[in-house]
């Protein structure tokens, strides 16, 4: 593809506080965007909320747990816009709050499926079609969860040190066409999530000021700030950057 044609991006999680972001920034770059999440109608009003329209949007439901769904949200991607030039692979849960004695293999297998599954079918569907560009770069979604234990979450912590490793073996598979594969690990950000994982502790305001002190930046962090590190790692500007991990995280990794 030469430089002027628009490029298009998939995001998985769309709907949710960083997958939405991350959108407002891809926009505002001018490129196509496959939305994907469970409800369409959430995917709609971010559609909305953004101004975007049928001409440079799509909207796909599909649980990304579900490899037909999984492979209707690629074809639906080609199909409309011809390329995937980039593909954040960001869907995500936190499942329950527990120590490992606790933690049922149902809960294991929910969040697997939806964390581990799920990025390694996007992978699986996205990359044949990168590989036949000969370009693209891939931004899947870790967590700090992927870097460090913690007492509490094991089917979390578990499934985000297996995005860091799909995130290495696909790096490594694609890098000689020049494609690129990196993943963001987010610290604690504002959005849905934290507020479940606050809920899940059962002090909710003791959780929360235990996270923020345990940040050297005393704070959490933003959606909009993983967006822009987001952006980034899914741009030109990071043409040699592969096979990294980007922790957005306040300092809690470097302490
Ligand atoms: N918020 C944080 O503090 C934090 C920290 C580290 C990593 N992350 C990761 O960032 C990513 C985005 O999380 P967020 O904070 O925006 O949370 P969020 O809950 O706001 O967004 C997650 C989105 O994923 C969608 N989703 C869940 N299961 C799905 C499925 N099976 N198929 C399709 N879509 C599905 C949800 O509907 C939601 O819109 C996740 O992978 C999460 O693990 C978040």
């Amino acid at each position: 593809m030469n430089e002027t044609q628009v490029k298009t991006a998939v995001i998985t999680g769309a709907a949710g506080g960083i997958g939405k972001e991350l959108a407002r920034r891809l926009a505002e770059r001018k490129l196509n965007l496959v939305l994907v999440d469970l409800k369409e109608e959430a995917i709609q009003q971010v559609i909305q909320e953004l101004g975007l329209n049928d001409s440079n949007s799509l909207a796909v439901a599909a649980d990304v747990s579900k490899e037909e769904d999984v492979q209707n949200y690629v074809n639906k991607a080609v199909e409309k816009f011809g390329t995937i030039d980039y593909f954040a692979n960001n869907a995500g849960i936190e499942g329950p709050a527990g120590l490992l004695e606790e933690q049922s293999v149902k809960a294991l297998d929910l969040v697997y499926n939806v964390n581990v599954r799920g990025v390694f079918l996007g992978l699986h569907y996205v990359i044949p079609v990168m590989k036949q560009q000969k370009s693209g770069a891939i931004l899947n979604t870790s967590s700090l969860a992927g870097l460090m234990g913690a007492p509490g979450m094991a089917p979390y912590i578990m499934s985000k040190h297996a995005v860091i490793g799909l995130t290495r073996v696909a790096a490594n598979e694609l890098a000689p066409l020049g494609i690129r594969v990196n993943a963001v690990l987010p610290g604690t950000i504002n959005t849905r999530m934290m507020r479940q994982i606050e809920q899940n502790s059962g002090s909710p305001d003791e959780y929360k000021k235990a996270n923020e002190s345990a940040t050297p930046l005393g704070r959490y962090g933003e959606p909009e700030e993983v967006a822009a590190v987001m952006n980034f790692l899914l741009s030109d500007e990071a043409s040699f950057v592969t096979a990294s991990l980007y922790t957005v995280d306040g300092g809690m990794v470097g302490q």
